[in-house]
C-alpha cells in the first residue's frame, strides 16, 4: 500500500509554515476564560472519543460517560437492533440523571432490558423511547412518543465509538479524522480485546499532558531511571531524534523507532525485560492474527525498518498509540477545569494463549503505568510555575511541532467559533 510521500529536507515545523518558529504562550492552558471557550467551541462540537464496540457485548450493554467539558453525562447502549446509540443521561420528567449507581458523578456500566429512573419510575427502551409512566393518568394528555430520551449524534468508526454533542453537526467520523486517521483503516483493532485500564485526576490542563506525550525529547530525561545506567547514559548523550511526523487538518502523528522489541544488545534493558521478552514497547513477539503484516498506510509512513511506535494525536483529547509488536494503546483527556482533566490509559492486546504471554502482557501494563506517573508528576508541577506567570512565552523546538499544532488548532477553533468566517475542516458552522 502506498505511503504518503516523505517531507523535503529539513526542520519538521518548517514544513508547516502556519505553525511559525517562535516562542509560544501558554495561557490557554491557565485561564479559565479561555476553558469555557474551548467548553463550548470544542468539547460541545467535535466528534469524541468515548469507548470500544467491545464494552458493549450483547443488547442491552451500556456505559455512562462523563463530558464535563461539555456540560452533560451520555449513555451509550447497543439496542434491539445490534445499533450502537447514545443519550443525553438526563430523564424526560423532571430532570433527574437517569443512570447511575451510588454515586451520581461516577461513571457506570452493566446490562439491562430498560433504563428505569431513580426519582419516580419513568421507563426507556433501549432505543430511548419512553414506555411508561407511573400514573400516567395523573399528567395532562401526555404522549409519550413525545418524551423519549435525547439522541447524541453516535457513529462506530473501526470498533472506536464517538459521539458529537452538536445536534448541526453534519460530518462523519472518517470526514472528521480525515486522511491521517482514515489511513488505519484495516488494522486489526477488533482482534486486541484483552484490556489493561488506568484512570487518573492530573492537577494540570488537559492540553499540557497531550503535550507530554506527543513528543519524546523529555524521554531520555524524565525517564532516565527506566533504562540501565549505561543506556540510560548513552540516551541522555545522543538525545531522541523520531523517524517522522505528519500533520493533517486537525490532527497530527509522529512515528518512532523500537529498538527495545526486541532489544539490539539485551543490556540495553532490565533483566526482568529480557527474561520475559516485553516492557515498555510491549511483548516482543507478535502475535499470530492477520493484518499486521501488511500496515494501513498511516502507519510507518516513513517506511523505516526501526519503526517501533506511531503516535496519533486526535483532536481534541483523543490519541491512538500503535506498537510494531502488535497491539495498540489509546489515551484520553477529559478536562473538568482549566487546570484539571480525567487521563485515561487504555492497552489493548490481543488475548493471551498461556501465562507466559499473560506475563508479557502485564509487564508492559506496569511498566507503562510507571512512565505515565513519571510524566503526571511534571505536569502538575508544570502547571503550578506557568500558572504564576513569571514566564508567559515559552520556546518550543522541532521535535514539539505538534505541541505547537495542538495549541494553534484549539485556538484557531475558538477564534472560528467566535467570528465565524468559514467552516473549518471537519466543523459544522457554528450556529
Ligand atoms: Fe425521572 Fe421523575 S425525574 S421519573
Amino acid at each position: 500500500m502506498a505511503h504518503f510521500p516523505k517531507p523535503a529536507e529539513g526542520s519538521w515545523t518548517q514544513h508547516y509554515p502556519d505553525l511559525g518558529t517562535g516562542t509560544v504562550s501558554y495561557e490557554d492552558s491557565i485561564s479559565p476564560e479561555h476553558y469555557e471557550l474551548e467548553r463550548k467551541a470544542i468539547f460541545s462540537r467535535t466528534w469524541l472519543n468515548v469507548g470500544r464496540i467491545e464494552q458493549l457485548k450483547r443488547t442491552g450493554s451500556y456505559f455512562t460517560k462523563e463530558l464535563a467539558a461539555a456540560g452533560t453525562s451520555v449513555i451509550v447502549v447497543k439496542g434491539g437492533d445490534g445499533e450502537v446509540r447514545a443519550f443525553h443521561n438526563i430523564c424526560r420528567h423532571r430532570g433527574n440523571k437517569l443512570v447511575w449507581q451510588d454515586y451520581p458523578k461516577e461513571e457506570t456500566s452493566g446490562s439491562c432490558r430498560q433504563f428505569t429512573c431513580k426519582y419516580h419510575g419513568w421507563r426507556y427502551d433501549l432505543e430511548g423511547a419512553l414506555t411508561f409512566v407511573q400514573q400516567q393518568d395523573e399528567f395532562f394528555d401526555l404522549d409519550l412518543s413525545e418524551f423519549g430520551l435525547a439522541g447524541v449524534q453516535t457513529e462506530v468508526w473501526e470498533g472506536f465509538i464517538f459521539v458529537n454533542l452538536d445536534p448541526d453537526n453534519t460530518t462523519t467520523v472518517a470526514e472528521y479524522l480525515g486522511k491521517l486517521g482514515t489511513g488505519l483503516e484495516g488494522y486489526p483493532f477488533g482482534e486486541m480485546t484483552e484490556v489493561y485500564k488506568y484512570r487518573s485526576e492530573i492537577g494540570a490542563n488537559w492540553k499540557l499532558f497531550i503535550d507530554a506525550f506527543a513528543e519524546f525529547y523529555h524521554a531520555p530525561v524524565l525517564h532516565a531511571k527506566q533504562a540501565t545506567d549505561e543506556e540510560s547514559r548513552k540516551l541522555q548523550g545522543y538525545g531522541f531524534e523520531a523517524l517522522d511526523y505528519r500533520i493533517e487538518g486537525l490532527h497530527g502523528m509522529v512515528s518512532s523507532w523500537g529498538g527495545m522489541a526486541p532489544p539490539k544488545d539485551p543490556g540495553m534493558v532490565k533483566p526482568i525485560e529480557n527474561v520475559l521478552r516485553s516492557g515498555l514497547f510491549g511483548p516482543w513477539d507478535r502475535p499470530e492474527i492477520d493484518g499486521l503484516d501488511v500496515l494501513p498506510e498511516s502507519l510507518n509512513p516513513a517506511g523505516h525498518p526501526a519503526w517501533g511506535v506511531d503516535t496519533f494525536v486526535l483532536f481534541p483529547n483523543f490519541m491512538l498509540l500503535v506498537w510494531a509488536p502488535g497491539w495498540y494503546l489509546t489515551y484520553h483527556y477529559w478536562p473538568t477545569s482549566y487546570n484539571t482533566h480525567t487521563f485515561e490509559g487504555t492497552l489493548y492486546f490481543v488475548p493471551p494463549k498461556n501465562a507466559t504471554e499473560r506475563l508479557r502482557q502485564e509487564l508492559a501494563a506496569v511498566t507503562f503505568k510507571e512512565y505515565a506517573l513519571q510524566d503526571g508528576n511534571t505536569l502538575e508541577a508544570t502547571q503550578s510555575m506557568i500558572e504564576s506567570r513569571a514566564v508567559t512565552s515559552f520556546p518550543l523546538n522541532d521535535q514539539e511541532i505538534l505541541l505547537r499544532h495542538l495549541h494553534k488548532t484549539a485556538r484557531d477553533m475558538i477564534a472560528d467559533f467566535e467570528q465565524p468566517a468559514e467552516t473549518p475542516v471537519g466543523i459544522s458552522a457554528a450556529s
